[in-house]
């Protein structure tokens, strides 16, 4: 018989939760920090909630311990990881030049679901860049996330906290599920209030670029500015490589293929070829849908009809039916406007062959 190695064991989930008018955060709340802390500081690795999706958190002054987040994820060296910050200082600290799109941005949407692209300083390892001369900085909105930044006094390196290519996830189950024993701590804040990820601007260009669409729009970053800014994709037919390596067109992806399809006709043709079908929709109880109710083999989801509801439970619902054998999510289309412009380009990454 093989021997069998050593599993590590699964990582403890402490409940965290900062009461909205409290100052300090509850005792244990406290304490699960200060263990986060001791463990990044020793180079180790902790999942934190963010109010966009939890993040797989590092010392991103550590190439050892960024180094790790790309083993536990498996994602591709060329990939750069966002680095999170307590506050606009410290960002401008990790920063070679200060751009006044970055200076705008910083001043009036952070703390935020907001991430500025700026030139790098010397101290971030390459690891954290992918090589690059460029570095993702972020300051999140959850209280928590800055406290443990505080408490660690060190800016953290922070992707998803899922496989490289997956979902990313938007409670700490999703994590514990993707990750398991490949990680240390998952401190568990409940689910992520934006459930998609920042909006992504790269501030070394002139005009500046929304290099990945989020929860702030084209139009809020545009106001901070008091500018034009480039929309996402602008980029995307021009020769060379990409500008953002990780919005490669297959990413964000459920295991279950996925398909855009308006109106009950694609579900009912799926449904009656015999496939089990997931059906994600903001029709409500119409009576296309009441139609469809009875069918076997059939899931329906009801999605919220705005743009932040349907982001918040997006990732958690198709986390839920990748759990389901189903053979097909089928998904209404949501309409071609700026405010569904981030939802659309997740749905749209998730459809794209593998
Ligand atoms: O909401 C979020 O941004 C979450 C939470 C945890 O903060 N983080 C997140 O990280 O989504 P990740 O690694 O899954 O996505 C980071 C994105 C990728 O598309 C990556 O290519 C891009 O940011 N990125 C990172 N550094 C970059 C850089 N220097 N230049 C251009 N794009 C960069
Ligand atoms: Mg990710």
């Amino acid at each position: 018989m093989q021997p069998v190695a050593m599993a590590r064991p699964l990582p403890d989930m402490p409940r965290i939760s900062w009461p909205a008018g409290l100052a300090a955060p509850a005792t244990e709340t406290d304490a699960a920090l200060d263990r986060a802390a001791a463990i990044l500081r020793s180079g180790g690795l902790v999942a934190v909630p963010t109010e966009t999706v939890y993040g797989l958190a590092a010392d991103a002054l550590d190439p050892d311990a960024v180094a790790s987040i790309f083993r536990a994820k498996g994602r591709p060296a060329s990939n750069p990881v966002i680095v999170h910050v307590a506050d606009a200082a410290m960002a401008r600290g990790l920063a070679a030049d200060w751009p006044a799109a970055a200076e705008a941005i910083t001043a009036r949407l952070w703390p935020g679901p907001v991430t500025v692209v700026v030139p790098r300083a010397a101290t971030i390892p390459p690891a954290v860049t992918a090589g690059g001369a460029t570095v993702a900085l972020r300051c999140p909105g959850d209280r928590l996330f800055r406290r443990l930044i505080e408490k660690t006094a060190r800016p953290l390196a922070a992707p998803s906290a899922n496989r490289s290519e997956a979902l990313s996830p938007t409670t700490a189950h999703h994590v514990l599920e993707g990750l398991g024993t490949r990680i240390d701590l998952i401190l568990d804040g409940g689910p992520c209030g934006c459930g998609i990820e920042s909006t992504v601007v790269d501030c070394t260009t002139s005009p500046p670029r929304i290099l990945r669409p989020g929860p702030v729009s084209h139009a809020e970053v545009e106001n901070a500015i008091g500018g034009p800014v480039e929309r996402p994709g602008a980029e995307r037919s021009a020769a060379g490589p990409a500008r953002s390596p990780g919005m490669a067109a297959r990413h964000y992806a459920p295991r279950t293929p996925l398909e855009l399809a308006a109106g009950s006709g694609r579900v009912g043709e799926l449904v009656a070829a015999g496939r089990r079908v997931g059906w994600l929709t903001m029709r409500g109880d119409d009576a296309e849908v009441r139609t469809m109710a009875g069918a076997r083999d059939l899931v329906i989801v009801p999605m919220p009809p705005d743009p932040a509801g349907f982001a918040r439970s997006l990732y958690a619902t198709l986390h839920a039916l990748d759990k389901r054998q189903l053979d097909v999510i089928v998904v209404d289309p949501p309409p071609d406007t700026d405010a569904w412009r981030a939802v659309r380009d997740r749905l749209a990454r998730a459809t794209a062959a593998g």
